[in-house]
């Protein structure tokens, strides 16, 4: 497969291999998500974002594994670091409790470790005056400690605040700060104290436009609730304002400068820590490092994962507890695969410019969205190669999501009628061209004729 010439190929979605494979895995698997029924198959040539699945059909993934692969499949740019060791075996060795060197000092490893990965988000952190990093299995753990490090800093604090639309994990921990579908928190028992704000997705919000309540009378409900005369909450009993500096399965919601503003000047005055959720906005995703570094914010707490293949929680030194023992993973933290492979990662953004290439790339699409998206395209929207397209109802979206994967373009959907895009941090021009043009005939196929919910 070359990815300089190769385009998508399909011959029947889903075919006859696909059904099998899908049928085999829900044999045993708990009945879980499915967005579609894409098979990939790992013995096939794959190469950036084309992938072949089970039935030879070629395809181009703009999902990048919602943000999980972030380079997209089999990347030389990853891949030929990885070749390059003579690896002992890949295994799930143990991570933060008990770490692991190659070779007599730090300094001349070859192989870069957990240690390494965490001396690497320290220096994309150094922004925000990070120096301290927790690495866990994934990104609702890296949000779960991150809520554990809060209430230690700020004991005996009991109350925590999330924001509307939010999604940040699925343990009980991170569904009770999870406030998008309800399908995901629905009967769960929730930790207490945690108040619900509205979040201002309007991307030009300020205090004289705002309707969807964040910002109310003299400031904002934010402020009002913390206020010391009049306020329900004393803000020395806060632990954490926990934000998605734009939010993922809510909607790709981007918000205005004045919103995160007003949640910066807060927890500020209060001195109240803000964790911010970079699970999917995080690492390169968005053209900036984090996507944090677009607004007006200064995160005390960041929390990555996805791309990083190992969850993070990222912070300054005095707000991690300092007690042995208080945070621990026997075996997840860091395994020596997914740390090299973060931290091959974040080498490969910096070695070949990938946050400009992503703003550019970025660029490139919404242009030739809103060039060529007709009228039941609501809006079109993006950061870096974090891209949205809305529609005005969720069966249009749901059918343009068929019509392009039929084409051969694998998509995604969030919110409620909305498809994200995440084409890889390294596509071409090319590629960008032919995902969005075959993108676009989807929308036109659809049309008017969907049936308007
Ligand atoms: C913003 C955000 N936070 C948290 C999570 C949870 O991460 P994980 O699935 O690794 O637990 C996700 C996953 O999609 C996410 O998008």
């Amino acid at each position: 497969m070359d990815r300089d010439t190769v385009e998508p190929d399909v011959t029947a979605f889903p075919g006859p291999n696909a059904r099998e494979w899908v049928e085999f895995h829900g044999t045993n698997a708990a009945p879980s998500e499915y967005s579609h029924e894409f098979v990939w198959d790992v013995t096939r040539e794959a190469d950036g974002p084309f992938v072949t699945d089970v039935d030879g059909n070629v395809l181009l993934d703009f999902t990048c594994h919602i943000g999980a692969a972030p380079l997209g499949y089999n990347n030389e740019k990853i891949l030929e670091k990885l070749r390059e060791f003579d690896l002992v075996e890949p295994m799930k060795i143990a991570g933060q409790d008990m770490y692991y060197g190659a070779g007599p000092s730090p300094e001349e490893s070859s192989i870069p470790g957990s240690s390494h990965l965490m001396e690497k988000l320290v220096e994309v952190s150094s922004q925000y005056d990070m120096d301290t990093v927790f690495l866990s299995n994934s990104g609702a753990e890296a949000i779960e400690n991150a809520m554990k490090i809060s209430h230690d800093y700020r004991a005996p604090a009991k109350y925590g605040v999330a924001f509307a639309g939010s999604f940040h994990g699925r343990t009980l921990g991170t569904l009770s700060i999870t406030k998008s579908k309800d399908v995901y928190t629905r009967r769960y028992p929730e930790i207490s104290g945690i108040e619900t704000v509205p979040f201002c997705a309007d991307r030009g919000c300020d205090p004289g436009t705002c309707d969807c309540g964040f910002f109310a009378g003299e400031g904002s409900q934010l402020r009002s609730m913390l206020a010391p005369e009049g306020g329900r909450i004393d803000p020395d009993e806060i632990a954490f304002v926990v934000l998605e500096p734009i939010q993922g399965v809510g909607g790709y919601r981007f918000p205005s400068e004045t919103f995160m503003q007003e949640v910066a000047d807060v927890t500020d005055e209060y001195d109240i820590p803000l964790v911010v959720d970079e699970i999917q906005a995080g690492i390169g995703r968005t053209g900036e490092i984090w996507a944090s570094d677009h607004y007006p914010i200064e995160p005390d707490v960041i929390s990555a994962a996805k791309a990083l293949r190992v969850g993070a929680t990222i912070s300054r030194s005095e707000i991690f507890p300092s007690e042995k023992n208080r945070l621990g993973s026997t075996f997840g933290g860091g395994d020596l695969l997914g740390s090299m492979q973060g931290a091959f990662t974040l080498e490969a953004i910096e070695e070949y410019d990938l946050l400009d290439n992503a703003t550019d790339r970025g660029e490139q699409a919404t242009e030739l969205l809103r060039d060529d998206a007709p009228d039941h395209v609501v809006d079109v929207r993006g950061k870096g190669l974090m891209l949205a397209v809305e529609f005005d109802t969720p069966d249009r979206r749901d059918a343009v999501v068929k019509e392009s994967l039929e084409r051969g373009l694998l998509t995604l959907g969030c919110g409620t009628k909305t498809i994200r895009l995440l084409p890889p941090l390294d596509s071409s021009e090319r590629e960008i061209d032919l995902g969005i043009g075959i993108f676009c005939e989807a929308i036109e196929a659809v049309g008017p004729s969907a049936k308007a919910a």
